[in-house]
């Protein structure tokens, strides 16, 4: 079979790269000229206009230029918290992306749910170029225009477009796990304001399944072992139940003990796990009932992913919460988090609650009040939900074709799973998928997870697709 890209370094040209070469050329590497290889210049700088799909192409080797720089440059240096393949990622545009071994990839993972207008989005782009030469910085010790126009556009749009009918106000910080923590801090107020001060009612619920965020209180969310046990012992007073199963809510609930319950609408690392609606209302009204906070945390499936502008809009309003936290797509790329919150809650907090050196900066800000402004659109959302049916409709077939396989469909919008039979060995689904030209990850549950860009084109996913029932088929 003919191979594309060759990996292997060629002697002379390996023997001359020292590690301070090896620098200046990976840093100031421009992708649409690094070759792979000095030996086969001709046939890599083609391979970016030639399609990879069912080359089966593995991972560059150790010897080729991914494999020296992780090597020499990247890994001996980096903290050991991930465990990657030799891919060294260089640029995108839309929903492909390349390496430096210039291999192009369509990509549905979109940096996990991040990326939701593409890769190298080009308005973005003139955004950060004209912010960056206005201001980037200047401390929430004063204000600045886009921080208060987006946390304007974010409650005025929510209120329009079926989100929580009740928001007021909005907390920005930089990425998922703050907007989290400022979740359970404003709870926490709460429970103490309602309970007249006492120290007793700020025990939280939370559920199976959920992920939260990697900081000790968004962690401590997350009743993931794995993530939890190294870390242990994490905030006392989180007690955890059963999605779907209100009954297993009531027996933990308290009045005098719980300030808040946290939810995601659709769970995402946890398995691309769609909540029922009923469930999610019964859960309000037991919130009523108790005085206590409905937090959901949209992180993942909100901001237009689940084919609405929060999974919660395809609710009804008495399933809203009281707080919306956000993150991943509201920069696409750019790293911002935010809050949103009702006024009942603004009036548990006072000045000096909560603070941020970073959160509201003119330049996440502009780039977040363009991204709302995208989606939160009804021509945009329609999109989402015609390039959702193109997925769901060919992943319902894979699932007919293989039910050896493949459990179900899971998800909503464009966030979906395939659940794989626990024979399967996804991350081998996975890696195929990628020596053939496509990238997806891996949730919970023995699923396959599907995020792509929120515009990606239909001529992507119907080739992405194709690698993954190639994939699967062959697997
Ligand atoms: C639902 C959910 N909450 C919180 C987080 C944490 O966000 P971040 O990684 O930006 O801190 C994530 C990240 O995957 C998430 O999916």
């Amino acid at each position: 079979m003919l191979r594309l890209v060759s990996y292997k370094v060629a002697g002379p040209l390996k023997a001359s790269i020292g590690k301070s070469l090896l620098l200046a050329r990976f840093a100031s590497s421009d992708p649409k000229t690094t070759t792979a290889s000095a030996s086969s210049s001709s046939s890599s700088s083609s391979s970016s206009t030639k399609k990879p799909i069912f080359e089966g192409i593995p991972d560059a080797g150790d010897d080729s230029h991914s494999g020296e720089y992780i090597k020499t440059v990247s890994k001996p240096y980096t903290v050991t918290t991930y465990a990657r393949p030799n891919l060294v990622l260089t640029h995108g545009k839309g929903s492909h992306i390349y390496d430096l071994e210039d291999r192009k990839y369509i990509d549905f993972t979109s940096g996990i749910a991040v990326t939701c207008l593409g890769h190298a989005n080009e308005e973005i782009s003139k955004i950060i170029q004209d912010q960056s030469q206005k201001l980037l910085h200047c401390s929430n010790l004063y204000y600045n225009l886009p921080a208060g126009e987006l946390a304007n556009k974010l409650v005025t749009k929510t209120r329009e477009l079926d989100g929580m009918s009740d928001a007021a106000r909005v907390f920005l910080c930089n990425s998922g796990t703050e907007a989290n923590e400022a979740a359970m801090k404003f709870a926490r107020k709460y429970g103490k304001m309602v309970s007249g001060g006492s120290e007793e009612k700020v025990e939280f619920i939370t559920f199976e399944n959920s992920f939260h965020g990697r900081s000790l209180g968004a962690l401590s969310l997350t009743p993931n072992p794995k993530y939890q046990k190294p870390f242990a012992p994490l905030i006392p007073g989180v007690n955890v139940a059963k999605p779907n199963n209100i009954e297993s809510v009531k027996q933990l609930i308290s009045r005098d003990k719980t300030c808040a319950v946290i939810i995601e609408p659709i769970q995402g690392e946890g398995g691309v796990n769609p909540i029922d609606g009923e469930f999610l209302v019964q859960l309000r009204q037991l919130c009523d009932e108790n005085d206590v906070v409905l937090i959901y945390d949209e992180i993942q499936c909100g901001l237009g992913r689940s084919g609405k502008l929060w999974a919660h809009s395809h609710l009804p309003k008495e399933a809203h919460p009281d707080i919306v936290t956000m993150a991943k797509a509201l920069g696409n790329g750019f790293p911002i988090g935010a809050t949103m919150i009702t006024e009942r809650i603004e009036n548990a907090l006072a000045v000096g609650d909560h603070g941020t050196t970073y959160g509201g900066n003119p330049l996440g800000s502009r780039i977040g009040s363009y991204v709302v402004d995208q989606i939160a659109n009804e021509e945009f959302l329609a999109k989402v939900n015609e390039k959702s049916n193109l997925f769901t409709d060919k992943l319902e077939k894979l699932a007919n074709e293989f039910p050896e396989k493949i459990l179900k469909v899971k998800g909503k919008g464009l966030l979906l799973g395939l659940q794989f039979d626990e024979k399967v060995d996804i991350n081998k689904i996975v890696e195929k998928c990628r020596e053939n030209g496509l990238l997806i990850i891996t949730a919970g549950l023995n699923t396959v997870r599907l995020v792509p860009a929120l515009n990606i084109p239909e001529g992507d996913i119907t080739e992405g697709l194709a690698v993954l029932e190639h994939c699967i088929r062959n697997s």
